[in-house]
């Protein structure tokens, strides 16, 4: 593996290239990786790269927002394969049912979406930023989609705004439920819980803090506290169990959440992405300028305040 890792970075280097890996990836992977994080630090990180190819081990709504914000560059997702079971959950037809069904309101979409989805909202989030992103709209109701139990704990976070949410979720996240962790948290009695955002509203109650994935390492990092329940995606306990040796991470029910799409990416098929260039991805002109504007007034708000 050592091996392999130096030839990498090597070629990386040769190929002006930066990879930017999400943290459920597998664990090794950031022995190559440039930047790790949640979805809104990997796009900060695209839109502001200068490398001449970005690599991108996640999934594909996060390449393909890479690609969205760097119609020039050349985007490479090293297995294609690699979806988001919760971003096929609305399509352009779902989107526009929903739309008609309540209209003129404005449109939230989550990141985990496809890029024509995004073509046709307002305005995009990620778990990190969805409630600065919603309030800044200044609106007393908002469509939010696909992810319902995000949406619902963002309007569990604002005051007066009335959040009308797709039917769509994560099924990772949504399969955690609030009687598994209560009997968690009764064997690990002094175990702070930090869950993500994408978990049901029931489990949430349930929760010490909630956040994105960087969200949810930064509270470990900032606190003195010894026992975590990690209620969110392995790749992030693993990363916590591997960076404080000292602390006790445990899974809700001691059962680890798998995304296996999040896994699909190895070491060799990075390898083999930078030395082919492939497989590339490729958006739609017309689409992709329409999506554009919905990632970006995302990042203006996240950067500033009220959106424009
Ligand atoms: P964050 O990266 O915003 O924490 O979201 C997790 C996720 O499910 C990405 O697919
Ligand atoms: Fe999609 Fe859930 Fe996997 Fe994230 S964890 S990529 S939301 S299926």
């Amino acid at each position: 593996m050592k091996e392999l890792i130096e030839k990498i970075n090597k070629l990386k280097k040769r190929k002006k290239a930066v990879i930017l890996a999400h943290c459920y990836q597998n664990v090794e992977i950031d022995e190559v990786a440039d930047f790790v994080g949640d979805s809104l630090y990997l796009s900060q990180m695209a839109e502001k790269t200068d490398a001449e190819i970005i690599v991108f081990a996640g999934v594909y709504f996060m390449a393909q927002t890479a690609k969205i914000l760097n119609p020039g560059k050349k985007v490479i997702l090293p297995n294609l394969k690699a979806g988001c079971d919760m971003a096929d959950m609305i399509n352009l037809a779902q989107l526009r049912e929903f739309k008609q069904k309540y209209p003129n309101i404005p449109t939230v979409c989550y990141i985990n979406s496809t890029a024509e989805v995004k073509a046709e909202c307002d305005i995009c989030c990620t778990s990190s930023n969805a409630v600065k992103i919603v309030k800044s709209l200044n609106a007393p109701k908002v469509l939010f989609l696909p992810d319902k139990n995000l949406g619902r704990w963002v309007e569990t976070q604002l005051q007066n705004v009335e959040v009308i949410t797709y039917n769509g979720y994560c099924p990772i996240h949504n399969d955690l439920s609030a009687e598994e962790i209560k009997e968690t948290k009764n064997k690990y009695p002094n175990a702070i819980v930090l869950a993500h955002p994408e978990c049901q509203e029931k489990f949430l109650e349930e929760a010490d803090f909630v956040g994105s994935t960087t969200g949810i390492m930064n509270y470990v990092k900032n606190r003195n506290e010894k026992e975590f329940i990690i209620a969110t995606e392995k790749g992030v306990t693993d990363r916590l169990k591997r960076d404080y040796p000292g602390k006790q991470f445990y899974s809700v029910y001691d059962k680890p959440a798998i995304c296996k799409s999040m896994k699909l990416i190895s070491l060799m098929d990075i390898y083999n992405a930078l030395n082919t260039e492939t497989p590339e991805i490729t958006v739609d002109e017309k689409i992709s300028k329409e999506a554009f504007k919905c990632i970006n007034r995302m990042l203006e708000v996240s950067a500033n305040g009220a959106a424009k």
